[in-house]
């Protein structure tokens, strides 16, 4: 099999595959072509990929001799004109937000493979996308609260007196609240976090988090351990003990999040006003329109001295490590897809191989795509 890598266009500077990846590729008797540049930015040069053992093609190339191609991002629509039918895409979909795009590809005939809706389970833990770049925006969303926050996150006892520790605040307690509480616990600050999931408090009290729990939640156990939509009495409630913690924290990490819906909103624009100021906000659920009232994706607002930053791409401001998480998980993938002489096998009957095909043959697969989007 011929595995196509394309470069990522806009402002993505990651890549599907580092050339660490494409030595495990060739070891799986597959035939790698890159398109030129395509690790640049992720500061992987083209000589490295050739020495790794891949053949260097322009993107016009690369989409018509390969029979599966790799991206970060799905490709652009321009690509459509090129695509023969039965070729692979194997990509990041957010289905939601690309569901025109999904219905040509359906029509045109070519398989999808997404990432984004590889289940949530402990055999598909190796190639689960989402938590390795959960894990990324966790860890940057603290790095840069802590280089803006006018103050120490950890306790200082020196002869110019003692600094008392930074307060974080987290809300929503998945892979990247779980990663910025662990990272904000290793800084020396105090941590609290918040979660409609009570599962979820014990292991926010082993990485030494508080848990702030707000009784009557409502949790689904068909919705895949994900959150789902909350009642208006309990949103009531959790948003006037956020603004309470919210006004004694000096940082904000906002990760909460429910998949194919609207983030909740939960930090009100009067909290915001009662925060201190210098205090910061990160919100990473920016791209679905953000847990704070003032988030604008992919922007900094500064309202009464509080910094507000609604940032979803920060795995694109981590490239190297960001593509080598991403490049590890794929080819978790596509040893469960390419038999031993290296041909693709898309065996549907396997439960990670039918949650991630999200179209084959000209039909919708994915039964939790069918959901998100709202198909019978
Ligand atoms: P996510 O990005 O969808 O959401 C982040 C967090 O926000 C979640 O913990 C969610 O419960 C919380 N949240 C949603 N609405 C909220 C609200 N109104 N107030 C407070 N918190 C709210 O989550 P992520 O990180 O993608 O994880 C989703 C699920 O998948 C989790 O149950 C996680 O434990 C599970 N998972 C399982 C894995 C495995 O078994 N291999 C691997 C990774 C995740």
């Amino acid at each position: 099999m011929i595995i196509g890598v394309l470069k990522e266009t806009g402002n993505e500077n990651r890549v599907a595959v580092l050339p660490a990846e494409v030595v495990a590729l060739k070891k799986m008797g597959i035939d790698v072509l890159v398109e030129t540049k395509a690790g640049e930015k992720a500061f992987a040069s083209d000589k490295a990929y050739v020495k790794a053992g891949a053949r260097l093609a322009e993107r016009k190339d690369v989409i018509s001799e390969a029979e599966m191609l790799l991206s970060v991002n799905i490709p652009v629509e321009d690509d459509f004109g090129s695509f023969k039918e039965g070729l692979v895409l194997c990509s990041v979909l957010n289905p939601v937000e690309n569901r025109d795009w999904l219905e040509k590809a359906c029509i045109k005939g070519l398989t999808v493979l997404a990432l984004d809706l590889v289940p949530r389970t402990t055999r598909a833990q190796s190639m689960d996308i989402l938590s390795s770049m959960a894990t990324v925006s966790g860890y940057k969303a603290v790095i840069e609260a802590a280089s803006l926050l006018p103050r120490f996150f950890p306790m200082f006892m020196s002869a110019a007196g003692t600094i008392k520790p930074s307060r974080v605040l987290i809300l929503g307690a998945g892979v990247a609240g779980l990663q910025a509480l662990a990272i904000a616990r290793k800084l020396g600050a105090i941590v609290e976090v918040f979660d409609v999931r009570y599962a979820v408090k014990e292991e926010v009290k082993s990485l030494g988090g508080k848990f702030i729990e707000v009784a009557g939640a409502k949790e689904d156990v068909m919705a895949g351990g994900y959150a789902v939509e909350q009642s208006e009495e309990f949103k009531k409630k959790q948003q006037q003990l956020i603004q309470e913690r919210a006004i004694a924290s000096d940082v904000v990490i906002a990760t909460a999040q429910i998949p194919g819906r609207k983030a909740p909103v939960l930090l009100l624009k009067e909290t915001v006003y009662s925060m201190k100021p210098g205090s910061v906000i990160i919100d990473l659920a920016a791209s679905t329109g953000g847990n704070c009232e003032f988030t604008e994706n992919g922007k900094r607002v500064v309202i009464n001295g509080v910094h507000i930053i609604g940032k979803s791409d920060y795995p694109s401001d981590m490239p190297s490590d960001a593509s080598k998480m991403f490049g590890c998980n794929i080819i978790n993938l596509l040893k469960i897809i390419v038999d031993k002489d290296a041909k693709l096998i898309l065996n549907l009957q396997d439960e990670i191989i039918n949650g991630t095909t999200a179209v084959h043959g000209k039909e919708y697969i994915s039964q939790r795509l069918k959901q998100l989007l709202n198909l019978k």
